[in-house]
């Protein structure tokens, strides 16, 4: 029999979501959420316990999971920096804020640090276009940044594991304890 790697925990918060949609399907953008959560990443084992729990096929979920940006289907860093790259920010700068993040992390975009801290990658808006360059790490906004921001944001990460820097307004309610 297949070892299940989502505890009854987190089964138990994906089928909590059932009577808030038409049909279990539905829940799957909630349940990937909740799968990364709790492991880290979308491992293969992980969307087969989704599959098993929407009555889907483990295709269908890969296909959902391989689509959006926010969801990671390789092991991460404990701080996930996701840097717009769109338009509004990069006329104000993203593209320096990318070249400093790559050179002080020492690492390229899509790339983990070797100490597992910071993975960097790069996304399209994330709608807080009005305070670009901005970034989104783990569940927090950060905004108007400048190279200097930058430092201080990585090093309170570092140090302290959260930053005062941080911005609203994208804070969801996570399971794992990631923020
Ligand atoms: S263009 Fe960067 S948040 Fe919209």
């Amino acid at each position: 029999m297949r070892l299940k790697i989502l505890s009854d925990k987190a089964k138990a918060a994906i089928e909590a979501e059932f009577p808030k949609y038409p049909d279990k399907r539905s829940v799957l953008l909630a349940a990937l959420r909740t799968a990364q959560d709790e492991v880290g990443y979308l491992s293969e084992a992980a969307m087969v316990d989704v599959a098993e729990i929407l009555d889907l096929t483990p295709v269908q979920v890969y296909d959902v999971a391989s689509f959006y940006t926010l969801f990671n289907l390789k092991p991460v860093g404990k701080h996930v920096i996701q840097v717009c790259k769109t338009l509004s920010c990069a006329l104000v700068g993203a593209g320096g804020i990318i070249e400093h993040l790559q050179g002080r992390l020492g690492i390229r975009v899509g790339e983990t640090t070797p100490d597992g801290l910071f993975s960097l990658k790069l996304v399209e808006c994330l709608a807080s276009c009005g305070t670009g360059p901005m970034v989104q790490i783990n569940n927090r906004y950060y905004e108007q940044l400048t190279p200097e921001k930058i430092d201080r944001i990585l090093d309170d990460l570092k140090r302290e594991g959260k930053s005062s820097l941080a911005s609203g307004p994208f804070q969801l309610p996570v399971l794992g304890g990631r923020s």
